[in-house]
């Protein structure tokens, strides 16, 4: 089973970024404890802020991985291509955010890429990517 987890702008700042809302660790350490408890899974990750770099990687992996994991962050509320991107492509992707993005602000409730994901995981903090794993697996 190989799966990859997607992320959009400024998740690269986890840990810093808003700790009331996003946690107080960084991505990279969660991705350590994720590997590790699901270690019959192949696991990679892929950070950007750029919206056609997200574009390409859903391109290059989404004819080829059992599965995408994509947290795309403020894109999600604004990215037509992004959506077009997941209907382009054959692999499933679970769409995940950390907090729960419906008791946030207005503009955080409309999703591009939900219609188009086999399914949504939202406001379980980083829990949301490993709960977004089981539900491949
Ligand atoms: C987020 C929610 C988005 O509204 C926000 O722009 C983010 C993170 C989340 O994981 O909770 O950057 O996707």
């Amino acid at each position: 089973m190989k799966l990859i987890i997607i992320n959009g702008p400024n998740l690269n700042l986890l840990g810093k970024r808003e700790p009331t809302i996003y946690g107080d660790s960084s991505f990279e350490s969660y991705f350590e404890n994720l590997k590790s408890s699901f270690s019959e899974v192949t696991l990679s990750y892929f950070q950007s802020n750029v919206e056609g770099e997200i574009i390409n990687k859903l391109h290059e992996v989404g004819f080829e991985y059992d599965g995408i994991i994509l947290n795309a962050a403020a894109y999600t509320h604004t990215s037509v291509a992004i959506g077009d991107a997941i209907k382009a492509i054959e692999t499933p992707v679970v769409e995940v955010h950390i907090s729960n993005t419906h008791a946030r602000e207005e503009f955080r409730h409309k999703s591009f890429i939900a219609k188009n994901a086999k399914g949504v995981i939202l406001g379980f903090g980083l829990d949301s990517y490993k709960l977004a794993i089981q539900s491949f697996i």
